[in-house]
């Protein structure tokens, strides 16, 4: 077993190789002049299972791309097996058409990914479980709710405790880590009037006096949580906190968190923010990388992955 970084996240990658007792796979990942990517591996891999880590994160496509051309790399290298770990897997949020003469960026990059050689998919969060359908190869994606109850349960009053869905779609993640934490559930009724605007319709549930935990899989331009906290607080909520998966933060989204009645924003490190995050106070990094390492060490002696969040 070997494990290659993308350019992505190599903190990540580094911590997960370090927790495996393995180097990094030595390669040159750069760029021409133009942009395009260039990928060299500089040891012998042939007949090894590699994991490659690369998180489709900002600049989505730069990174995509240097997924795709590493895994070709790689079976060109003649590796026994290729496992893509996508700690954010980008594209997801169009997994169907909402509107019509739209893609479904989702599938499209999943047989992006088959195509150019993987033959197991490793993934956190997913935005919508049923992507993985849309690969015909096995795909194991990985959950963060122990990794937030447990910070839950060392950090806040967990007597008084509702966990709160920020939109419909998110419903079962808030009613797994509610099982997890022993809270009731609320649901925030969100509209998107176009991409990238979210709009709260209506509360649904009692949060009055109660500490609100919302959970969600991605934050992007922050609207929805900041659209969240608000309604709640209007609501009558004590407070009310955010444990999001994926820190795609992009604009002024630190920005708004600062600013929001947030009491805290707990993320995780599927994608590197190491240089916005020194700008809040209010956002914590919970990294995944234990997680990541033992869910690729299972993989690699056959035995069970799901069993890691039993
Ligand atoms: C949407 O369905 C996702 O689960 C997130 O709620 C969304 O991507 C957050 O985006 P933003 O932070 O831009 O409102």
């Amino acid at each position: 077993m070997k494990v290659l970084s993308g350019t992505s996240n190599v903190k990540l990658s580094k911590e997960i190789a370090k927790r495996l007792k393995l180097k990094l796979v030595n390669s040159n990942i750069i760029r021409f002049a133009d942009g395009e990517v260039y990928v060299e591996i500089n040891e012998n891999i042939r007949g090894n299972s590699i994991f490659v880590v690369q998180s489709s994160s900002q600049p989505a496509n730069d990174h995509l791309m240097e997924l795709l051309v590493c895994i070709d790399a790689l079976r060109r290298s003649s590796a026994k097996n290729i496992t893509a770990v996508i700690p954010y897997f980008g594209y997801a949020r169009q997994d169907r058409k909402v509107v019509p003469r739209t893609a479904i960026t989702a599938k499209l990059v999943s047989n992006l990914i088959t195509n150019a050689g993987a033959s197991r998919v490793v993934t956190l969060d997913l935005h919508a479980g049923q992507i993985q359908g849309f690969f015909d190869i096995p795909v194991d994606n990985l959950f963060s709710t122990p990794i937030f109850a447990r910070d839950i349960k060392k950090n806040i009053n967990t007597k008084n405790l509702v966990c709160v869905s920020p939109d419909v779609g998110g419903v079962e993640r808030a009613r797994a880590l509610g099982r997890r934490v022993n809270a009731s559930i609320a649901i925030v009724d969100k509209r998107r009037p176009a991409p990238g605007k979210s709009e709260v319709m209506n509360i649904v549930g009692n949060v009055k006096g109660k500490i609100c935990v919302i959970v969600d899989d991605i934050i992007d331009s922050g609207g929805t949580i900041v659209n969240a906290v608000k309604a709640l607080k209007d609501k009558g909520a004590a407070d009310v906190y955010a444990y999001i998966t994926h820190a795609v933060l992009s604009g002024n989204a630190v920005d708004k968190i600062n600013k929001s009645q947030v009491k805290k924003l707990l993320v995780t490190d599927s994608i590197d923010n190491s240089k916005k995050l020194k700008k809040s106070s209010k956002i914590q990094v919970v990294s995944i990388s234990s997680m990541m390492a033992e869910a690729i060490k299972r993989i690699s002696n056959s035995t069970s992955v799901s069993s890691l969040f039993k």
